[in-house]
């Protein structure tokens, strides 16, 4: 038993962890060693465990397989100089979580199951947690519908597991990417806002007709009009037009509230950069790409870190962007992040969790 939270523990009998080339992590490929397991019955959350890593036993019928009342979060953990364990920012994805939760009728999460699972399963994982540049250790929270029952209302029982992985970039490459202007991610007063499974598979089959004509992603476009840039489905989007940073504005419930997309508003901020969110036209995009005032584009995500842009297809055009070079805002901003992560910069936003 853990104390804390009652915690049953029940370790692998070898660790993966000297079979795994921490230099050549594919994302999303590698998974630690153990996994922290929790269900919620009769109005609580109970039976909290850490397990090793593996399969579990699902009936056909779990309702969570069928209506997708499935969530999930996506945070960091990296090592500082004293080989400590520091995680960025889980509260916000602790509050975010149980956002999404609410908009889609599961029970909150209570914050010592969030934050004391997270913290027991670091402590015993923590050797997973690589230090090479580049690398971190990707912390998967997620929540599901567990009742066997296929008629449609919310379920009365939940899973909610957090696993962790170790990862590289997600991204290897700057990105060529292309304005949807058909299909739609989300619409005003539907769960575009919220980090739920549903968001994620309506977005594949568009993003997979973007791939076969040679875009890495898409950037999605409002449900309304088709006129305004939302946000990418695996990131936030940025522009730095004229020396002002621009990103599309949460007012409408229609983009994810991204916790990197704030820590980078944050830091240029905090520089004396303009910032400006509000609506962004693809006219004013195209527009400034013609007239050369786009200095930078990028995506802001958990995952994709800082996603550079090189094309931004529209209209059948495919528009070039500035040549990469190391004074960009979005080169500077991602090492700065990588030093806040890493505790190499003073916590003065106070981002960061110690794992002691
Ligand atoms: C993240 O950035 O953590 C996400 O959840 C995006 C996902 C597509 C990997």
């Amino acid at each position: 038993m853990v104390e804390a939270l009652n915690i049953t523990l029940k370790k692998v009998s070898k660790s993966n962890l000297q079979n795994i080339d921490f230099s050549n992590i594919i994302f999303g490929k590698v998974y630690s060693d153990h996994m922290f397991v929790a269900d919620y019955r009769d109005g609580e959350w109970t039976d909290f465990s850490i397990l090793p890593y593996g399969n579990m036993n699902i009936a056909p019928g779990t309702c969570g397989l069928h209506y997708g009342q499935s969530i999930f979060e996506g945070l960091k953990a990296y090592k500082n100089n004293d080989g400590e364990v520091l995680v960025f920012r889980p509260d916000d994805n602790y509050n975010r979580m149980n956002i999404s939760a609410k908009r889609i009728c599961m029970p909150e999460i209570p914050e010592e199951v969030f934050m004391g699972g997270l913290t027991e399963l670091l402590k015993i994982d923590r050797d997973w947690v690589p230090g090479i540049p580049g690398t971190s250790l990707y912390l998967r929270p997620f929540m599901f519908a567990t009742d066997e029952y296929i008629g449609l209302k919310p379920s009365m029982t939940y899973r909610f597991i957090i696993f962790t992985c170790p990862v590289g970039p997600y991204y290897s490459e700057p990105l060529k990417v292309k304005i949807e202007e058909h299909y739609v991610r989300a619409f005003p007063g539907g769960t575009g806002y919220a980090k739920v499974a549903g968001n994620y598979a309506g977005s594949l089959y568009p993003a997979k007709l973007a791939q076969e004509e040679g875009y890495h992603q898409l950037i999605w476009t409002d449900g309304v009009e088709h006129k305004y840039i939302e946000e990418s489905g695996t990131m936030n989007l940025m522009f730095m037009i004229n020396n002002v940073l621009i990103t599309p504005s949460l007012e409408d419930d229609t983009i994810l509230h991204g916790i990197t997309r704030d820590s980078v508003l944050t830091i240029a901020r905090d520089w004396g950069i303009k910032v400006e969110e509000r609506r962004v036209s693809i006219d004013e995009i195209a527009d400034a790409i013609r007239e050369k005032t786009l200095q930078e584009a990028f995506g802001a995500g958990t995952a994709a870190t800082i996603a550079h842009i090189r094309t931004i297809g529209y209209g059948g055009i495919d528009y070039q962007l500035p040549p990469i070079t190391q004074d960009l805002f979005s080169k500077k901003v991602l090492e700065t992040l990588e030093k806040y992560r890493k505790g190499l910069l003073e916590d003065k936003f106070g981002w960061i969790m110690k794992i002691s």
